[in-house]
């Protein structure tokens, strides 16, 4: 059974000095053996910062985005093989903001989960449906199709998926924890039918508006095995308290 997995979403946010601050902060708390791992996803330009200051410690360093091309004319963009260079671990693949306000594309999305393989990288793969999706009734067919396009070539790699409903992101209201069971469940039976055993292995975030008083409603649930965090992260000791609520025992499936 792999540890939880819990990362930090900052999104824009956090100068230099802010970032500095808070993972020294996050690094006193956490102490040298967690019970579940970390990850941090700073904004591009504090990646070096928090590679070196993360550098020896148990917190591992994620990015919120990648281009999957290795280098070139590609301006704005940060490649997948630049991240690895700087000790980059995971990759943010198709967050909904990504797709909402940047266009990208399931076939765009695929193309970055591909590359962040290539260059040794842990795609953390977003799906999840509208609200006029969910009262459609049409959640599962979305996310089905997500996961279809991203992983139509199968797995050539760890991956971790956070199921983040598009509606529960920055609106302070979660998914029910029991949709997001269901959900997650669905997701692993999809996973498992095409991809075996590696597909036991995939884990399972839940995103959207996850805080300490209520994690552990979905951090104790069979089927998630870790969290995916915007704004609650952007403090030290509540992004510690919400991965506290990943380490209890859970119920089995
Ligand atoms: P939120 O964001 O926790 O602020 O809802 C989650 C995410 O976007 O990954």
């Amino acid at each position: 059974m792999q540890k939880p997995l819990v990362a930090a979403n900052w999104k824009m946010h956090k100068t230099l000095a802010e970032a500095e601050q808070y993972l020294r902060r996050l690094l006193e708390l956490v102490g040298d053996k967690p019970p579940v791992e970390l990850v941090i996803c700073p904004s591009f330009p504090a990646l070096a910062l928090a590679a070196h200051v993360l550098s020896g410690s148990p917190i591992a360093l994620g990015a919120q985005n990648g281009h999957p091309q290795k280098e070139g004319p590609f301006t704005g963009e940060v490649s997948m093989y630049q991240l690895a260079d700087l000790g980059v671990k995971y990759v943010i693949c198709g967050h909904s903001e990504r797709r909402r306000l940047f266009g990208e594309s399931d076939a765009f999305v695929a193309e970055k989960v591909r590359a962040a393989w290539a260059h040794g990288l842990t795609p953390i793969l977003c799906v999840g449906e509208t609200l006029a999706e969910r009262r459609a009734g049409r959640a599962w067919e979305v996310v089905e199709e997500q996961l279809r396009a991203a992983l139509g070539d199968g797995l050539s790699g760890p991956l971790v998926i956070a199921y983040e409903p598009v509606w529960a992101i920055g609106t302070g209201v979660p998914a029910h924890p029991q949709d997001a069971q269901d959900m997650a469940r669905r997701m692993r039976a999809w996973l498992v039918d095409r991809f075996g055993g590696d597909g036991k292995d995939v884990r399972i975030q839940y995103g959207g508006s996850v805080k300490p008083e209520n994690a552990r409603e979905f951090l104790a649930l069979p089927e998630i095995q870790g969290a995916l965090v915007g704004g609650a992260s952007l403090d030290p000791e509540a992004f510690w308290r919400i991965a506290l609520a990943a380490s209890g025992d859970k119920p089995s499936s």
